[in-house]
């Protein structure tokens, strides 16, 4: 998992976390730290485990540790948070290792991670995980989410 640390340690990647975590202080809802981009790593590599992908592991893991990072720029201007962390992820990858071929297959599962659009295998692992990382049941902000119900995780799936 070598290039998973150098991403974790490139200073792109910490920035976003941190701009993030200073723009949701005191938010109710979900936060897209790294708690959250670690959750969302572990459970899309059980899910490519489960459905026997041939997915690399750190394929995996930089796709979900770099999806929401450019959530920070949302908050601040608009831009569609996928969007930005596409372009923050196109700066950190070449950085950390990655090949072009990998950088694309992992770009473009961030671009869609949001929505129903058409997606490569990755993008559909990432989006699932993404969802199933948040713990819905026990959050206190649930009655004003915008989540539709039958979308909410109300127990852990297994
Ligand atoms: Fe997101
Ligand atoms: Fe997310």
């Amino acid at each position: 998992m070598e290039r998973i640390n150098k991403i974790l340690s490139s200073p792109q990647f910490i920035r976003a976390i941190n701009e993030t975590k200073k723009a949701e202080q005191g938010r109710i809802y979900c936060l897209h730290g790294l708690e959250h981009a670690a959750d969302t790593a572990r459970i899309s590599y059980i899910l490519s485990l489960e459905e026997g992908t041939e997915l690399k592991k750190d394929i995996i893991y930089a796709a979900a540790l770099l999806h929401d990072t450019g959530r920070f720029r949302q908050y601040a201007d608009g831009t569609p948070h996928q969007k930005a962390s596409v372009e923050i992820a196109a700066e950190i990858l070449p950085q950390c290792g990655f090949y072009d071929n990998e950088i694309s297959e992992i770009l473009s599962a961030i671009d869609t991670h949001r929505h129903g659009e058409t997606k490569n295998k990755l993008g559909k692992i990432l989006q699932k995980a993404d969802n199933l990382s948040r713990l819905c049941f026990d959050c206190s902000a649930r009655s004003t989410c915008k989540w539709k119900e039958n979308e909410m995780n109300m127990g852990l799936e297994y």
